[in-house]
């Protein structure tokens, strides 16, 4: 082909580019005009690179720039039609999607948190102001963990209370969060521990008004040498006016529990009566809250602690129970439920 035939060909080919009124037009326009097969491509250009490869040396750089030239010049072309075209047609979409701004929004529900949560993070704070470390330990557990090293081996009858959810023979959900007790200490043994462990726990118990199978307890342990029961009381003490308040009474009941000797449970007086004794409390005046005792001299040894020089304190509390008792839950499975009349009535609780 003639130069001045491959000039022509091109304004007509912009010509057709120019011409394109929507993307879809001007695809077709390249697939036809510059396709592989395309008049341009095969003819074209190609009799120009067949020229290239005869000319005389002299000629060879003016031929390769009218090469380059002819090329750029019809891709820059189809690149300005086709930003163009792009360019209008976002214009078109946005014109055709436009919103109005002023109408009033759609009010979507906003969730609520859980109040176990509040009070979880109240008794956490409460605790690492006073220098505890905050531990976790698996959900699912083994029985090593859960059991044998709180003193508890196989066939033990204390193993009634606790019944669980098994995966295997030696792997359960945990059944009280105990287990980071024993993960802790043996992380450092014979080493001074203060900490405290909040988690889900399990248990195979219908659920009813006080027992739900899935729970939330926080477990504390300080082990150094001296700990005795004053200890444990005054801390007991704290913490149950910190989250029912000063005036409350607490009473340690005599209890068992094998990973603790001696062992209590712990009473608060009830908020109903002040000690008197009514329905609340079962006529009682108390209302138990947690476990706790003396740690165990065999579960110190067997998580690595020399018994004659480090002596323990160890609590485990129900958050479900306490949250029922601050603010009069009557249902434990209401914690569980998800329904938002009951969680909407804690907002307030977040933002204190
Ligand atoms: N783990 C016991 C329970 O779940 C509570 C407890 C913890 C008792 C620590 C004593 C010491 O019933």
């Amino acid at each position: 082909m003639e130069r001045a035939e491959i000039l022509s060909l091109l304004s007509s080919i912009k010509e057709k580019i120019d011409a394109a009124k929507d993307m879809k037009e001007l695809i077709e326009v390249k697939n036809s005009e510059l396709g592989k097969k395309s008049k341009f491509m095969s003819e074209a250009l190609e009799s120009l690179n067949q020229l290239i490869r005869i000319a005389p040396v002299e000629e060879k750089k003016a031929l390769g720039a009218f090469i380059n030239e002819v090329k750029n010049d019809v891709l820059s072309h189809y690149e300005n039609k086709e930003r163009v075209l792009r360019e209008e047609q976002e214009k078109a979409s946005l014109l055709a999607e436009q919103i109005d701004i002023s109408l009033p929004g759609e009010n979507f529900y906003k969730g609520h948190k859980n109040p176990l949560y509040p009070i979880r993070d109240e008794i956490i704070s409460f605790f690492t102001d006073l220098g505890y470390d905050v531990y976790s330990g698996p959900e699912i557990e083994n029985d090593h963990y859960n059991f044998e090293l709180l003193n508890t081996p196989k066939d033990h009858p204390a193993r009634d209370m606790q019944d669980s959810f098994y995966i295997d023979e030696r792997t359960l959900l945990r059944t009280h969060t105990s287990p980071v007790q024993a993960r802790t200490m043996l992380k450092h043994p014979n080493t001074p521990v203060k900490m405290i462990a909040p988690g889900k726990t399990f248990r195979r118990d219908d659920d009813d008004l006080t027992h739900s199978h899935q729970f939330m307890q926080i477990e504390c342990l300080v082990v150094d040498e001296g700990i005795n029961l004053a200890h444990l009381k005054s801390t007991l003490e704290k913490f149950m006016h910190k989250i029912f308040g000063p005036k409350r009474t607490i009473k340690f009941v005599p209890s068992y529990f094998p990973f603790t000797e001696p062992s209590f449970e712990v009473n608060v007086s009830c908020a109903h009566c002040h000690g008197k004794g009514c329905n609340m409390c079962k006529g009682t005046g108390f209302i138990e809250v947690l476990g706790a005792g003396m740690v165990h001299p065999n579960v110190l040894r067997m998580c690595g602690y020399d018994e004659h020089r480090f002596s323990g304190f160890a609590f485990g509390v129900g958050v479900e129970r306490l949250a029922m008792l601050r603010y009069g839950i009557d249902d434990i499975r209401r914690f569980y439920q998800n329904d938002v009349r009951f969680l909407k009535q804690f907002q307030e609780e977040y933002r204190k």
